[in-house]
């Protein structure tokens, strides 16, 4: 049996060095951080201070150098040993769902077909009543028929946001989500967050510049040089 009170992601002594011709850059400067199931954690911190880098860490989207990294109690990376491609491609569509500055719809797709989209590649049980509830939470459900040219920037990103959700995730992973919003926009989108995370009991990881959005997380934590200040 699982401990309850195991974290849900474990990370410790991370770190993630490009190489670009003789210079070495350490963006994830041996890092340590446990993250609750059900937290809501803000990243923030300057350009260039590693929060991208350790957000994709996080999101066994990138391969650390050195460290290690758990997720729901399975070692994805060690000294020892790193998780094969095809168990992480599993993890990734099973936990996790991810939101970007850019909110990446396809302009040719309506609005419901943009949501629906994760189900080309994995549909879980129940996934298709979940658009509908989604659609309900996030204020869009009149939106389902257009286009995205059709749509504001926030409600672009709401789309986005279901579609991430469109498969029950138990994370989600938001870099930088309102980056292309105004301050109405991303007010709105902060209270879906919050919404998230306290009603429907989603752990959040989020990366921000906005500071009212960072506050309404439950932990921030800041980033200089690749290292938790
Ligand atoms: N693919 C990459 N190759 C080389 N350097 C990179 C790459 N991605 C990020 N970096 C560098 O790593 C550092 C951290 O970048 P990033 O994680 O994007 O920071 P932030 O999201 O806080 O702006 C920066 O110095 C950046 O230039
Ligand atoms: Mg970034």
């Amino acid at each position: 049996m699982s401990q309850p009170t195991a974290p849900l992601i474990s990370i410790k002594d991370l770190h993630k060095t490009y190489v670009r011709g003789s210079e070495h850059i350490h963006a994830v400067d041996g890092i340590t951080l446990d993250i609750q199931e059900k937290e809501y954690i803000a990243f923030v911190g300057p350009s260039g201070s590693g929060k991208t880098t350790l957000l994709h860490l996080l999101g066994c989207l990138d391969n650390p150098t050195s460290g290690e990294l758990k997720v729901a109690e399975r070692t994805v990376y060690s000294e020892k040993a790193a998780m094969n491609e095809r168990d992480l491609t599993k993890l990734r569509r099973e936990l996790y769902g991810y939101v970007f500055q850019k909110f990446y719809l396809i302009p040719t797709l309506t609005v419901e077909e943009n949501i629906l989209l994760p189900f080309a590649f994995y549909c879980k049980p129940d996934a298709h009543k979940n658009a509908q509830h989604l659609a309900d939470l996030l204020g869009i459900s009149h939106r389902l028929n257009h286009l995205p040219k059709e749509l504001s920037g926030g409600e672009m990103q709401r789309v986005a946001i279901a579609r991430a959700l469109i498969n029950k995730p138990q994370i989600l992973l938001a870099d930088e989500p309102t980056g292309n919003l105004d301050s109405k926009r991303s007010a709105e989108i902060s209270d879906i967050f919050s919404k998230l995370n306290q009603e429907e009991g989603l752990t959040i990881i989020l990366v921000t510049h906005n500071p009212a959005m960072a506050k309404s997380a439950g932990r921030m934590v800041e980033l200089r040089d690749g290292k938790l200040v």
